[in-house]
């Protein structure tokens, strides 16, 4: 192993619990679930080989957190019910059996939904169209339709639905939860100015729209104790919306990072699309430094093309503590394993993308 990636390799811990080292799978809508939102085999084999692989921690895609309004894709799995619970188990042993610890990515797909068993309609925080077109390697097809905006009840149901996926995660077996607060989603519309035109107690300046992700965290932590650890994934662009800055530049990343810090979040994961550059035009610091800056206590997770030596130890330098990779590992499901022993990394070839290819018991490519 060469000496620069030696620190890439040193153990560190989140909320008290401690990582093998400082890779990380990145989460990964994956459309391979059956389609009642449970787990599968091939779920199992796929995050195995990640955690053989030699990650310190594997995020799981985003998972859906209630049978209202949160699902997005058709065979996204969920963590609604008993048997959606249950299903994980196997896939979450098999991750613990090669040394990796294991988080559950809750998401809630809000006004960008392009699927959903249990209903046709998408709400979110206003009617407001969402930008952009529905992702057809989702199986989506088209704009997305108006969606509804929130009651008070559904708002309170959907932080209800983060805070009871969240103690299913823990019966699950998962290590930790990561609050999806990222790309556009519905924790993610509440943030964003023009997705969020509410008047009432969850919109208005960026401290106010940072009201859902405050309540979702609060109602996630009384739920499954002060113990397990509870992330937040931020970002500024979105799954239909890639460019999209936030207009307050570092006052934004002062009240959302700030945010964070001030529930005490056991870790933030930001994610840009190069997690190195400026976060803002004409500014200097990435998203990585600035959460650094207004969270400069929190454990950090840097996501967004990280995932060579070089760059990895570049944000790691910028304050970041964790390193999550997507494509890389993707495409290197032993990343960590190959740079380690100096093998060739594999380029990304994007027919990877769609669903997971069938992998049959006992061949695990990695
Ligand atoms: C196939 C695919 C599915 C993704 N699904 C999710 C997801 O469920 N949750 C999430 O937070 N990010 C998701 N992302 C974004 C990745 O976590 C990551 O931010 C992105 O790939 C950039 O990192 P990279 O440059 O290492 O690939 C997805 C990315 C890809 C390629």
């Amino acid at each position: 192993m060469s000496t620069d990636a030696n620190s890439l390799f040193t153990a560190t811990d989140i909320a008290g619990m401690t990582l093998r080292n400082r890779f990380a799978v990145a989460p990964m809508t994956r459309v391979s679930a059956n389609e009642d939102g449970t787990a599968t085999g091939t779920m199992t084999r796929y995050y195995e080989r990640f955690a053989r692989g030699g990650f310190g921690l594997v995020v799981t895609e985003g998972i859906y957190t209630d049978q209202a309004f949160a699902q997005g894709y058709l065979n996204q799995p969920g963590i609604t019910d008993e048997d959606q619970t249950q299903a994980w188990r196997p896939v979450v042993e098999a991750v613990h059996g090669h040394g990796a610890r294991f988080f559950a990515q809750l998401m809630h797909a809000g006004a960008i939904s392009q699927g959903n068993r249990f209903r046709n309609v998408a709400a979110g925080p206003s009617a407001v169209q969402p930008k952009g077109h529905q992702m057809e390697f989702y199986r989506g097809k088209g704009a997305y339709p108006m969606p509804a905006a929130m009651t008070e009840e559904q708002i309170a149901d959907a932080i209800e639905g983060f805070a009871a996926s969240a103690a299913r995660a823990v019966a699950a077996g998962f290590d930790g939860v990561e609050i999806h607060g990222a790309n556009g989603y519905l924790i993610d519309q509440f943030l964003t100015d023009y997705a969020n035109r509410r008047g009432d107690r969850w919109g208005g300046d960026t401290r106010r729209r940072t009201t859902l992700v405050r309540s979702v965290f609060e109602a996630v932590r009384a739920r499954v104790g002060a113990e397990v650890p509870v992330g937040v994934r931020i970002s500024q662009g979105k799954v239909n919306d890639f460019t999209h800055k936030w207009a307050g530049g570092d006052q934004d990343a002062e009240a959302i990072f700030g945010t964070l810090a001030e529930v005490e979040a056991s870790y933030v994961h930001v994610t840009e699309h190069k997690a190195w550059e400026p976060a803002f035009e004409g500014g200097r610091g990435s998203l990585v430094a600035l959460a650094r800056r207004y969270a400069p206590h929190v454990p950090l997770i840097a996501n967004g093309g990280v995932g060579d030596v070089a760059r990895a130890r570049e944000v790691m330098a910028a304050g970041a503590d964790i390193v999550a990779l997507g494509k890389v590992a993707l495409a290197n499901p032993d990343f960590p394993n190959r740079v380690r022993a100096e093998r060739e990394v594999a380029a990304f070839d994007p027919a990877i993308l769609g669903p997971i290819a069938n992998i049959k018991p006992g061949e695990l490519a990695a």
